[in-house]
């Protein structure tokens, strides 16, 4: 069996203001431009990565908390990283490249003829990492915001839609003789008419098919209801989840369920569990920066709330940080998903600010699982354990600056490489023949 494993980086704040808080911001790289992407881009295809997928919200959240998301440029601004692709393919020949999308952003039609669009300029190298954010709803159109599974439902039927109309073209149908001069026959395109709850469109697509198979579908999300859309829809899952073997395992099986139920089979998704790790030279550097951050001063955990406080889109800056926070201080709308990580197993009535906060500072040791600061060694031990629990893949997390880059990938390269957990090089088929070959 295989030991290599699937490698890929997120760009986990999205296209916004790189290296904003960080003294690397005196690189003098300038975010809005491609040069800093490509040239991040260009390392990772050199390191062996199969792709970048790039995070991406279209909005700035509630009106009456914008200022929480841009005043550390933490949420925002993002510019569409969907833009940002090409210019990522232009400086690469095999790195794969997933920018994030959300099916209330784009019309099917639309999507399908850009998507296949960037399918042919890249070399079959795009993905599209589908989110089904509902909050965003408000900046097009004047529709109702969805339920979390409603706007589920209407990712699977966009979707359907946009792979109905990139098969449009049936088998036949591009001709390309030139001694008849026929280029495509007409009669084999299949007209497509979708009336479905959320969307109205008619085909077939204005698009030549595909040589070597439709973009790669990505897909992050960890309920239930996502879990199920991964299995039926995804070739890529992003997963998150406690990096124990219960969970790996029960977390895969979910899918690979869902997967079955609809039709498909488990090996048709790679599935790449997320983690940031902090690669330092030696087991005493880890022992110093988990020490280090064992009892944050206040200062660190003003960082923190001010980064929480744009996730939430609630204002902890504002709130004692040695009292409870205040009872139905979220409102509806916060993603239960970022309440529990603030909280984590704490009881909220009794716990302060400040032991939240507190926990989130604590970095802790890859050796002994309880976090993910650790030499490359330890780090390649973490991933083998992984690949033995049948674990596909892992997706490294960070900015896509190339002194992060460097800093996480230096030593750890050479060390995955050595193992035969690493690849050498990408393979020249596009991103689903990588994610597919072994
Ligand atoms: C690795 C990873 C990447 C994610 N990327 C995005 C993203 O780019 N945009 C977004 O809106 N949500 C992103 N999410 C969050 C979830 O997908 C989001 O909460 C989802 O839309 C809600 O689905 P769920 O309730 O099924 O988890 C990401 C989550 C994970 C674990």
């Amino acid at each position: 069996m295989s030991r290599l494993q699937h490698f890929g980086w997120f760009l986990a704040r999205g296209f916004g203001p790189h290296g904003w808080g960080h003294p690397y911001l005196d690189w003098n790289w300038q975010w809005t431009r491609p040069e800093l992407y490509q040239q991040s881009a260009r390392e990772l295809e050199r390191a062996g990565f199969e792709f970048v997928l790039i995070e991406d919200a279209p909005s700035l959240g509630s009106p009456d908390t914008i200022d929480l998301r841009v005043r550390h440029a933490f949420g925002g601004p993002k510019l569409d990283p969907l833009l940002l692709a090409p210019y990522l393919f232009q400086a690469t020949t095999r790195l794969g490249v997933i920018p994030t999308v959300n099916p209330a952003a784009y019309l099917p039609y639309t999507a399908a003829r850009q998507f296949a669009t960037l399918q042919h300029l890249s070399g079959d190298r795009l993905g599209l990492n589908v989110v089904t954010d509902t909050g965003s709803a408000r900046h097009f159109g004047d529709a109702p915001q969805l339920s979390h599974d409603a706007a589920y439902d209407r990712a699977e039927e966009w979707l359907d839609g946009i792979r109905a109309l990139w098969n449009s073209w049936g088998e036949g149908a591009l001709v390309r003789d030139t001694a008849t001069g026929v280029y495509a026959d007409g009669t084999k395109l299949r007209p497509v008419r979708h009336r479905g709850e959320y969307f109205a469109f008619d085909g077939p697509l204005n698009a030549v098919p595909f040589e070597r198979g439709e973009p790669v579908i990505a897909s992050p999300g960890g309920s239930g209801r996502g879990l199920g859309f991964a299995g039926a829809n995804s070739d890529v899952q992003l997963a998150l989840a406690p990096l124990t073997e219960q969970s790996v395992r029960a977390y895969r099986a979910k899918i690979h369920a869902a997967a079955i139920e609809r039709g498909r089979s488990p090996s048709d998704i790679t599935i790449m569990f997320a983690i940031q790790p902090v690669i330092v030279s030696s087991p005493e550097e880890a022992d110093r920066v988990v020490a280090a951050s064992a009892h944050p001063d206040d200062a660190v955990l003003r960082v923190i709330a001010q980064r929480q406080s744009s996730d939430l889109e609630t204002d902890l800056t504002v709130l004692d940080l040695d009292a409870p926070l205040p009872e139905g201080l979220f409102a509806e709308h916060v993603s239960q998903g970022s309440i529990r990580r603030l909280i984590g197993d704490r009881d909220a009535a009794t716990a302060p600010l400040r032991a939240h906060l507190t926990a989130l500072a604590r970095a802790g040791r890859i050796s002994d699982r309880s976090g993910f600061v650790g030499t490359a060694e330890e780090f390649a031990d973490m991933i083998e354990e992984l690949g033995e629990w049948g674990n596909d893949g892992v997706l490294l997390w960070g900015d896509l600056h190339p002194v992060t880059i460097h800093r996480t990938l230096d030593d750890l390269v050479p060390v995955l490489r050595r193992r035969g957990i690493l690849r050498d090089e990408l393979s020249d088929g596009g991103l689903r023949a990588s994610l597919r070959s072994f």
